[in-house]
């Protein structure tokens, strides 16, 4: 039997892909090894999003190069958005990377596998959805839909864009097939994905379109699935029916990712978000009032070219005031083919630094803030595994998406009621409520 080895890197989109990679690959008749020097087939699925993703990669890369001058029979295949942002360069520039391929594009690599000629080739059309292909889900009751694809915002600093081309919206029916498949399968919490999952359905033929609001209800209508998630939104498209569908969907978890990127308006339009703070603001305000338990989360730059001192106090006041439950925040970094990576007034290293330590103090206090409200209440958790740092323990996720570690019995899948006892930035503590296991 064949041999794969596959390393991912970049957002749960590319994990979706890794799954469906992974899927395709059993049924070719390969098997997964856990030590890439063991692989015949040595796999990356790449991210762009910033340099340090790029750097990281590389030295991965250089490993897969020794590996390949050891064995010349091994194959070295490099997909996702990497890959598609420097296409056919990869070639001239790794010589040892025999199959190269975009985003999505997994059944071109069964293609490559399938075809008599082992040489260097490289997949970068954009193309439909590559169908239904098997999945190997790391959890048996986790599961993703991938509602949509590519991504029509012109952010000036990212280059999704240009890595997974234009929005097209997956057939609603389909998708709902997909969604009972999976729930058949056993999957009880899924997940919807799409780089702008609320512009869903404005590409769709008249006679099919629907909102993102209907999707939401469709999918909370299948039998057996009792958690839905999506990723990402974009708060321009974070409309009232959304937050209404929060409301009243019991499958739709009380969580909203929210990124702001920036809570300095001037720089919003440098960065072409199409908000500004103050709308920003009314979508939170919106949000507080229909769902006042709701977990809001958000990414945030420091460092945008031209960021003054005052844009960033007022990334720190929006913070500040939002009271985040948690946020991803990212150093400014240049991407090639990217407007803003050629502005003027790219700010230094050192002060990008100096922005961040000052970001990070602001949302770690005022997330621990916020999650004492949960402290002596008793929350849904999911159970995911042991905890990372103490084994003894059980991990989970509660609706709101706070990581939860408690003392009790149950098992990964299953669906508890946990007593909080201590809430920190990060993760909430607590007891498994005996007796209380909800049946699904
Ligand atoms: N530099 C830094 N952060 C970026 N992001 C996207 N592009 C860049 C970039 N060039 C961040 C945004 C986005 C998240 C996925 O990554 O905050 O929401
Ligand atoms: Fe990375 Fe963005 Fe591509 Fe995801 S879509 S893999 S985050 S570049």
């Amino acid at each position: 039997m064949k041999k794969f080895h596959l390393t991912t890197f970049g957002c749960q989109m590319n994990a979706h892909d890794s799954e469906r990679m992974k899927g395709m690959l059993t049924s070719l008749g390969y098997a997964e090894v856990e030590a890439r020097d063991d692989a015949d087939l040595i796999l990356f699925n790449t991210c762009s999003i910033r340099e340090n993703a790029d750097n990281r990669f590389i030295s991965h890369l250089g490993e897969a190069k020794r590996l390949k001058t050891e064995d010349p029979g091994r194959i070295v295949g490099v997909g996702g958005c990497w890959a598609q942002s420097v296409k056919e360069e990869v070639f001239r520039r790794f010589p040892f990377v025999d199959v190269a391929f975009g985003p999505g594009q997994i059944h071109r690599l069964a293609e490559f596998l399938n075809s008599d000629s082992l040489t260097a080739q490289g997949y970068f059309e954009f193309e439909e959805f590559s169908g239904d292909l098997p999945s190997h889900r790391e959890r048996q009751f986790q599961g993703w839909l991938q509602i949509s694809q590519g991504c029509n915002c012109a952010c000036s600093y990212c280059i999704v864009p240009t890595t997974r081309g234009r929005e097209e919206s997956r057939d609603p029916d389909l998708l709902i097939a997909e969604a009972e498949r999976q729930s058949a399968e056993g999957v009880i919490e899924l997940t919807l994905l799409g780089q702008n999952v609320n512009s869903y359905g404005r590409d769709l033929p008249k006679e099919t379109r629907i909102r993102f609001s209907d999707l939401l209800r469709r999918v909370d209508q299948v039998d057996g699935i009792e958690r839905i998630r999506y990723t990402s939104p974009h708060p321009k498209d974070m409309r009232e029916d959304v937050i209404e569908a929060h409301a009243e969907l019991s499958g739709l978890c009380e969580h909203i990712h929210l990124p702001l990127q920036s809570g300095s308006s001037v720089i919003l339009k440098k960065m072409r978000r199409t908000y500004t703070r103050e709308r920003y603001m009314d979508r939170v305000a919106m949000i507080r009032e229909r769902l006042p338990d709701c977990g809001i989360t958000t990414d945030i730059i420091v460092g945008f070219p031209g960021e003054s001192d005052e844009d960033f106090a007022q990334t720190l006041e929006v913070v500040e005031e939002v009271g985040y439950d948690g946020a991803f925040t990212f150093i400014y970094s240049p991407r090639r083919g990217t407007l803003a990576a050629e502005m003027d007034g790219q700010v230094s290293h050192p002060v990008k630094k100096e922005r961040m330590a000052a970001l990070l103090e602001v949302v770690q206090r005022r997330a621990k803030a916020e999650a004492q409200r949960f402290v002596g209440r008793p929350l849904e958790v999911l159970v995911e595994g042991p905890s990372r740092n103490d084994p003894t323990r059980i991990r989970g996720r509660s609706r709101q998406n706070k990581a939860v570690n408690f003392e009790g019995t149950a098992l990964p899948g299953q669906l508890v009621e946990v007593d909080i006892t201590e809430a920190t930035s990060q993760s909430l503590t607590g007891t498994e409520r005996l007796l209380s296991r909800i049946a699904v």
